[in-house]
């Protein structure tokens, strides 16, 4: 079967708190393409993460203790979801990506959160792609794809259908200034290059595109190849 990777937003998942009706129409998507396609599903920690993040930094955390906390929250969003798949999915997130290829075999649908510190979950579904050898990662953001500028910024935002991984890598850099809200993580955008894997970016909300995309149909959002 062939393997799609969804890296999902935390933001999707838990809001201001966990969106219960959300997370059960997902859940019924998701088993619905594991029976076409072996799925890996890594999850964001969002706002809660970002919580923790500031709350441990305020109290004089170090950066790497820091990442730890926001590790737990994205494998607490995991199990989350495991919950809503129930047998369909491995019973806790795996800790590695040797542990997330195993479980793979074992499973549909593997259902995992961060890994090391350093990064984020983005660059977690980067090289988990890798090493399941998948041809596309999904991408279930907040926004419906990359633009051209912060479209809640800047009325004259265009939203870019396609491009490929070089323009992506610059698009990313080029955003690096105040406040970074990353389109997609710039390690996993390299990953992402390197090994030549397509980049699915679109609406976590819209759960109709969303199945599309994994589907390995048309969609709306941004294609990077
Ligand atoms: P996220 O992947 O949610 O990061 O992990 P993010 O990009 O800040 O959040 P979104 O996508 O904009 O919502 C939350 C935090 O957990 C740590 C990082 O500190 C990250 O910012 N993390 C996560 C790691 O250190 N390593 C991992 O493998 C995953």
């Amino acid at each position: 079967m062939e393997p799609v990777v969804l890296s999902l937003g935390g933001s999707v998942l838990v809001d201001e708190e966990p969106d219960i009706t959300y997370i059960r129409k997902l859940a019924k998507i998701l088993i619905g393409i594991s029976v076409i396609r072996k799925l890996y599903v890594v999850t964001g920690g969002g706002r809660i993460a970002r919580y923790y993040i500031r709350a441990g930094r305020d109290l004089g955390a170090d950066e790497g203790y820091l990442d730890e906390m926001g590790i737990e929250v994205t494998r607490l969003n995991a199990r989350l979801l495991i919950t809503a798949l129930g047998d369909h999915a491995n019973h806790s997130p795996p800790r590695s990506y040797d542990d997330a290829v195993h479980s793979g075999r074992l499973h549909s649908i593997v259902v995992m959160g961060g890994v090391s510190p350093g990064i984020t979950t983005d660059a977690v579904s980067a090289l988990l792609a890798e090493r399941v050898r998948a041809s596309i990662l999904v991408n279930a953001t907040s926004v419906d794809g990359a633009y051209t500028a912060d479209p809640k910024k800047d009325p004259n935002a265009k939203r870019i259908p396609s491009m490929n991984h070089a323009d992506l890598v610059k698009l990313i850099g080029s955003h690096t200034g105040a406040g970074p809200h990353h389109v997609f993580d710039p390690v996993g955008a390299g990953v992402l290059g390197r090994s030549k894997i397509q980049l699915a970016i679109v609406d976590g909300k819209d759960l109709k595109n969303l199945r599309d995309a994994l589907e390995g149909k048309k969609f709306k959002g941004t294609l990077v190849q």
